[in-house]
């Protein structure tokens, strides 16, 4: 049922780093496991730019090299995004001969932003909330990277997370199926976050056309959140790319900043995983599900791990800087970094 991938990394092999996206460790968490009720966490950190957002970066880049949109070592892509996706994109389409600018919220962790520029990345910052507001004129990073790359076609692609299909097909076509095979078909319940969407809506789409009983559970951050790459839908409208399958959502649970910074905290002492905020979220929402369901095997997206937020855990007493390295040092889930 465990599939671990191989940790090394190199940058100079582009094949090799297309080849590492996907098929990451779906991992027991044995601490919260009972014997009728399994519960898994899905590793996305081992993709080799850090997050679930490799997945779908690389499918928008593909499928518009099919398109024949982009044009290598001419082609400018740009992206309002506020961390992963930024990532993700830069590590991959400078591997392939494209230039990268990020248009970001400036509360994005300090740790994210030196990452993007060790990566090649151009940023032009906004004074916006942590997670975009979707909608017309209500959010700054989506205006500019739009008054930025409408004027020059010829240059500047932007691939738009929030409305472009291969985001969700990426989790159509890897996402869902690693964890159908990964757990023998028997998952139960399928726990994430949601920005864009593409996550749920996607490996939600693939498990209910496997069987149509797996429970898709959506999790929203609280309003005025500290929980990176999630959104609070009240504040910010949904994303066109979810709006389009969100039928697929069976229950939705807000996470609070305080319930998921205490998780992280719990999953670093009894998993010896250190882990990001929104990885907390999801670990509160399947305990809370779990209040209901005794048996079953519950799937949870971790997005990504705490590497980028010592700044954040530090700022929120969460961990100490000495209590975070000693985290770190015991961590048994992180392999190295792409950009280090
Ligand atoms: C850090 C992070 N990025 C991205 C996502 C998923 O986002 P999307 O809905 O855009 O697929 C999540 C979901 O948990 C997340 O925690």
């Amino acid at each position: 049922m465990i599939n671990m991938t191989s940790t090394t990394f190199s940058q100079n092999n582009t094949n090799n780093v297309i080849e590492r996206i996907g098929n990451t460790p779906l991992i027991e968490l044995k601490s919260f496991s009972t014997s009728k009720l399994k519960v898994f966490a899905k590793l996305e950190w081992y993709n080799p730019f850090g997050s679930v957002k490799d997945r779908a970066a690389y499918w928008m880049i593909k499928n518009a090299e099919k398109k024949n949109i982009l044009k290598k070592n001419k082609s400018i892509i740009i992206e309002p995004t506020s961390g992963n996706t930024g990532i993700a994109l830069t590590g991959i389409a400078t591997q392939l001969g494209y230039q990268v600018e990020i248009v970001i919220p400036e509360k994005v962790s300090t740790e994210t932003k030196d990452i993007l520029k060790k990566l090649g990345a151009t940023l032009h910052e906004t004074s916006d909330d942590l997670c975009p507001r979707v909608g017309a004129g209500t959010d700054q990073s989506i205006a500019l990277a739009y008054a930025i790359s409408k004027p020059r076609p010829d240059t500047y692609y932007m691939p738009n997370q929030y409305e472009n299909d291969s985001n969700y097909l990426s989790h159509y076509e890897s996402t869902g199926p690693e964890i159908w095979e990964q757990t023998s078909g028997k998952v139960t319940h399928f726990f994430t976050g949601c920005g864009t969407g593409g996550t749920i809506t996607g490996t939600g789409t693939f498990l209910k056309e496997k069987n149509n009983d797996v429970k898709v559970i959506a999790i929203q951050a609280q309003k005025n959140h500290l929980l990176q790459g999630l959104r609070n839908f009240e504040e910010s409208a949904k994303p066109e790319l979810f709006i389009r399958r969100e039928s697929v959502v069976d229950g939705w649970y807000t996470a609070t900043n305080e319930k998921s910074f205490e998780m992280v905290k719990i999953l670093a002492e009894k998993e010896n995983m250190l882990v990001g905020p929104s990885s907390g979220s999801v670990m509160d929402s399947m305990i809370h599900y779990m209040q209901d369901n005794d048996e079953g095997v519950f799937v949870g997206i971790f997005a990504d791990d705490g590497r980028k937020f010592q700044s954040l855990f530090n700022q929120q007493n969460i961990f100490s800087d000495v209590e975070y390295k000693e985290h770190l040092k015991n961590s048994k889930f992180l392999p190295p970094l792409a950009y280090t």
